[in-house]
């Protein structure tokens, strides 16, 4: 049976852990040839072998986000492996919980420097290479939050990026169809991830039904979804969350 991302070159940011690591080894499973990016080289290498293992294709590319010449080489070691760059899942981010009278401007700059400038910098790049690469084209998914709808208390910097990366996401949209790029984002609601740390020890059912986590697997069938439809045709925004998840649908 064919593959849905069969042969697809695909780099994931935030690939050590989280729902990166589920949507880039969903990616790899689904024929996609990866690169998996992060700063933590030893966690990319491990989950590299991993993927390996099962017979898939995957390269590890320690990359920080925030410096503009480590995303540079990001691409560049990409298009060295593979030839093109077809998808980005722009997913590396940081969460944040402060009272905003707390918040000093370095925290600030530090969240805004992850979540929105390491995204901008990360699909500039993917535009520069889809642009002039033949045939011209790609994906760019930006992994956005339900937090881009209904704000968590105490999380000012999370909910300014996640407003914002739907901002960016309709920009590039908009800009990205006169090369053949497309430009979508994914809201999850509550996933197991690196955010759950300390609060749970696997996905699945909580203390209450509303305390339901998703697998990142969950979440990476939404971005094979929007990588393999075909090329005139975008997914454009999916949410996806717990169904029991009272705190983004209901009232109190
Ligand atoms: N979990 C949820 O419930 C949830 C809900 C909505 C949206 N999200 C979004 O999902 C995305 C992934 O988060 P997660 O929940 O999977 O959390 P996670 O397990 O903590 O993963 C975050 C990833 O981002 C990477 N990262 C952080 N700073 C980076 C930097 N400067 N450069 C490169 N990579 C960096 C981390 O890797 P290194 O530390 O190795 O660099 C890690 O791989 C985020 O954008 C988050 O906002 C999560």
């Amino acid at each position: 049976m064919t593959k849905q991302m069969q042969d697809k070159v695909a780099i994931v940011t935030g690939a050590s852990s989280g729902i990166g690591r589920g949507i880039a080894e969903m990616f790899a499973a689904e024929g996609a040839k990866t690169v998996f990016a992060a700063r933590r080289k030893e966690q990319l290498d491990e989950i590299v072998d991993g993927v390996a293992k099962k017979g898939g294709t995957a390269l590890a590319v320690p990359t920080d986000v925030t410096q503009e010449d480590q995303v540079a080489a990001l691409f560049a070691k990409a298009k060295a492996a593979y030839g093109r760059i077809d998808v980005i899942v722009n997913n590396a981010g940081v969460p944040t919980h402060i009272n905003t009278e707390d918040i000093t401007l370095k925290y600030w700059n530090d969240v805004m420097a992850v979540n929105l400038t390491g995204m901008f910098l990360c699909a500039r790049e993917a535009i520069r290479y889809m642009k002039a690469q033949d045939p011209q084209g790609g994906r760019i998914i930006n992994m956005g939050s339900i937090s881009a709808k209904t704000p968590r208390p105490d999380s000012l910097p999370y909910t300014a990026t996640k407003f914002a990366i739907q901002g960016m996401t309709h920009q590039l949209t908009q800009d990205g169809r006169k090369y053949g790029i497309v430009s979508s984002i994914i809201h999850p609601g509550a996933t197991f991830s690196g955010f759950s740390a300390g609060r749970r020890t696997a996905p699945g059912a909580g203390p209450t039904p509303q305390d339901y986590s998703m697998d990142p697997a969950d979440v990476a069938r939404i971005a094979v979804l929007m990588a393999s439809l075909p090329d005139e045709v975008n997914l454009y925004e999916a949410t996806i969350l717990p169904n029991q998840m009272r705190s983004f649908i209901s009232r109190g």
